[in-house]
Parts: structure tokens; C-alpha cells; sequence
């Protein structure tokens, strides 16, 4: 048996469309461009990839994306400067400071200067204090871009064991937080685990739905996953992979492989993202839907 794949792609360019037309509509009404700035630091290869993916996709569904390229000596006051003059700015909707930054820069000070009204990441401790309760500004965009997966193709979390690996602020938290919400999407049975964990292939073979953001390469292996899982993978890591070329000959080639060994759980899962062309793409989509939400709250408290 091989597992179903969950197409993140081709779902992503769905809820595209869909929010490319809301855009024109609210352009329409409103006469107001929905905005994105993004303020990216130094030269990290993968920020630079995700930033121009934000860029271009913003451009794509009719908003208007504001880019700020700062050299790795940028201060954190040249930061927060720069940042307060956004979140004054009234034809600006959404700000988003990619990570990570610089080391010399003090990452949590500068993302609670962003006013949570511009907060398109959910950052702020406003919005995560918002989502605990039960009652969000903005929805984290990888924990929402998940649940729209899982949602969209009819795979029920309502009393399921839904068992995420890893508790970063960005991924593993909001992500039980979502799961654990009342209504479609949510009302899972969560369990959070983390590098501290004991006997975690235990935990992981309970798991109706396992989803894996740890940041180690093919980490879950199949016998971690109980057969029929919906599995879905949040990595991006590179590793060197053999392969075999046009001529049958073995080469060794840097690829993008996932938190989960694909080949192997493939065969265990029901359901399974592919990497690259599962999350990535929805979190991607989920920042413009977060932008077109906050412009539109934005114009009318106006
Ligand atoms: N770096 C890795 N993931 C993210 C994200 O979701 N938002 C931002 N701003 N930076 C990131």
C-alpha cells in the first residue's frame, strides 16, 4: 500500500484564485491596495528563496509587496525605526520580519514592535494570547496553511490524536493551539512532543495525524507511524542524497528532503506531504489571506 499525497501545491494555487478574487473585489470597493511589507536582514540563501516566494506570490493575487533589503550590520534601533514608520504608515496592512535574524539583534524585541493590527506572522504576544483564547486577529500562516490542508481534504481532526513534533513558537505551539480550537479543524486530542521526550516512537505510532517540525532531516521513520496516519511533514532541510544518473551511474547531489523519510513512511501512512510541494506553499498563500484580512479590518476602523 502506498500512502495518498497531500498536493500542498496544487492546493495553494486553489486558495490563491479564490483569494486573487477577493483582492479585486476589495480593490474594487475599497479603491485600496492591500500591502505587504517585508523586511528581510543580511544574506541568508533560504530567507532570500522565502522572501522573493512572498514577493512574487503577493504581486500574483493583486496586493502590492514592499521590500526592504538590509545589509547584516543593520542595528536593532535602525530596525525599529524602520518598523515604526510601517506601522504608522496607513497605506501599509501587514509586516513581516523574516527569520531569522541577525545574532547581534534582539529577535522577540524587534517582532513585539510590530503593532499586532500588521502582525501577519501572529507573532506578537497580543495575537498568540488571542489565539490561546479562542478568538484570533491573525492565524499563524504554517499551522493554518495546515489546517486548511487537512480541512480541505475532508480528513477529520474531531477526535482524533493529532501528535506534532516539535514546539517552536512559529510551528509546534500555534499548532496545538489550532488543533485543540472548538469546531472544524480542530477538537483533536494534542500531544506536543520535543527533543526532551521520552520514548517518543511510542507517542508517534498513537498518532491519528502525526505532523513532524523538529528541523532534522527524514527524522520520522516508518516504523514511528501507525499505518493509515495522515502525515504531514514541515521540514526543509538539506542533505546529500545518492542517486543514480541518465548513464546508471551513482552521484551524490544536494537535495531538499523533509522532517520525514518520505520513501519509507510513504509505504506505512494513509496520508502524506511531499517535500518540496506540501506545507511550504500554503504558508506562503496563508501570509496573503492574513494581509487581505488585515487591510480590510484596517480600512474599516478607518
Ligand atoms: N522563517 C521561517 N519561517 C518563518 C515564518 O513563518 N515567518 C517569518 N517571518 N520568518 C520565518
Amino acid at each position: 500500500m502506498s500512502a495518498q499525497i497531500l498536493d500542498g501545491k496544487l492546493m495553494a494555487e486553489n486558495i490563491r484564485a479564490e483569494i486573487k478574487d477577493e483582492v479585486a473585489k476589495f480593490v474594487e470597493e475599497t479603491k485600496v491596495q492591500p500591502a505587504l511589507a517585508v523586511i528581510l536582514v543580511g544574506e541568508n540563501p533560504a530567507s532570500q528563496v522565502y522572501v522573493r516566494n512572498k514577493e512574487a506570490a503577493c504581486v500574483k493575487a493583486g496586493m502590492k509587496s514592499l521590500m526592504y533589503r538590509l545589509p547584516e550590520e543593520t542595528t536593532s534601533s535602525e530596525l525599529l525605526e524602520l518598523i515604526g514608520k510601517l506601522n504608522k504608515d496607513a497605506d501599509v496592512h501587514g509586516i513581516l520580519v523574516q527569520l531569522p535574524l541577525p545574532k547581534s539583534i534582539d529577535e522577540k524585541k524587534i517582532l513585539d514592535a510590530i503593532v499586532p493590527e500588521k502582525d501577519v506572522d501572529a507573532f506578537h504576544p497580543t495575537n498568540v494570547g488571542l489565539i490561546s483564547q479562542g478568538r484570533p486577529n491573525f492565524l499563524p500562516c504554517t499551522p493554518y496553511g495546515i489546517q486548511q490542508l487537512l480541512v480541505r481534504s475532508k480528513i477529520e481532526t474531531k477526535g482524533k490524536h493529532a501528535v506534532i513534533i516539535g514546539r517552536s513558537d512559529i510551528v509546534g505551539k500555534p499548532m496545538a493551539l489550532l488543533l485543540l480550537q472548538k469546531g472544524l479543524g480542530g477538537d483533536a486530542t494534542v500531544t506536543v512532543c520535543h527533543s526532551r521526550t521520552a520514548n517518543l516512537p511510542e507517542i508517534t505510532k498513537q498518532a491519528d495525524i502525526l505532523i513532524a517540525a523538529i528541523g532534522q532531516a527524514e527524522f520520522v521513520t516508518a516504523d514511528m507511524v501507525k499505518p493509515g496516519a495522515v502525515v504531514i511533514d514541515v521540514g526543509m532541510n538539506r542533505k546529500e542524497k545518492e542517486v543514480v544518473d541518465e548513464n546508471g551511474e551513482k552521484k551524490l547531489v544536494n537535495k531538499l528532503v523533509g522532517d520525514v523519510d518520505f520513501e519509507s513512511v510513504k509505504e506505512v501512512a494513509g496520508w502524506i506531504t511531499p517535500v518540496p510541494g506540501g506545507v511550504g506553499p500554503l504558508t506562503v498563500t496563508m501570509i496573503l489571506y492574513n494581509t487581505l484580512n488585515g487591510a480590510r479590518r484596517q480600512v474599516a476602523a478607518r
